[in-house]
């Protein structure tokens, strides 16, 4: 499978900090390589209906969750795009990750199995200075690559409120530069590497 990234943007805002650094980092990923961009709140998902245990899930054929689901599968590097909210991801970017657990259980997608070994980044702005607040985000991220046994290249934080505030964050401007281009390694729950 040849290399190729889907941004998926968490915001309620388009052109906010969170979508401005993930379009720095993206200019400087491994040259060639294709991107596709989906923002969730221009394509918002249907809620998530968990019916696990009651029925199959079935694979959506049309709509935002099929486009989705098409663009998650077709990416080889999934990078999710979310400012901080509450400290963790936002509610476009959860339901996002929360329709992966209908299919992880849609019959003859074999979601977890096609995503093992792939790649799962972050990128996110946030208001706080300290950028140890956002380690719930980071976790969440963390822990989801380790469950589906993809690789986690880590989340590229930047600062700043208003739009186009992160633009002043020369740190997080700098390490865009070179985010993508990080070793990603597979992902462990904190668990297993306090082990090793
Ligand atoms: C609903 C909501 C929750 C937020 N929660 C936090 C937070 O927990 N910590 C923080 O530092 N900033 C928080 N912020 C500020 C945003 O992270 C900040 O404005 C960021 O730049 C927004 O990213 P965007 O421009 O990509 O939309 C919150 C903003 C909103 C609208």
């Amino acid at each position: 499978m040849s290399r190729r990234f889907l941004f998926v943007l968490g915001s309620s805002r388009s052109g906010g900090n969170t979508e401005l650094l993930a379009r720095h980092a993206a200019e400087r990923p491994p040259a060639d390589v294709p991107q596709e961009w989906i923002g969730l709140a221009r394509h918002p998902l249907p809620d998530f209906e968990d019916v696990r245990h009651d029925s199959d899930h079935l694979r959506p054929t049309e709509g935002t969750a099929a486009l989705l689901l098409d663009a998650t599968l077709a990416a080889t590097d999934i990078v999710i795009a979310s400012p901080l909210y509450w400290y963790s991801v936002s509610a476009h970017t959860k339901r996002y990750l929360d329709h992966w657990s209908g299919w992880l259980r849609t019959p003859g997608l074999e979601f977890r199995r096609e995503m093992a070994g792939r790649t799962l980044w972050g990128v996110t702005a946030l208001a706080h200075e300290e950028r140890e607040v956002a380690d719930p985000l980071v976790g969440t991220l963390n822990n989801t690559a380790a469950y589906m046994r993809m690789r986690f290249g880590g989340v590229l934080l930047g600062n700043g409120s208003r739009p186009g505030d992160v633009l002043r964050d020369a740190g997080a401007l700098g390490r865009a530069g070179t985010f993508f281009a990080q070793d990603a390694p597979l992902a462990r729950f904190p668990y297993e590497t306090a082990l090793v």
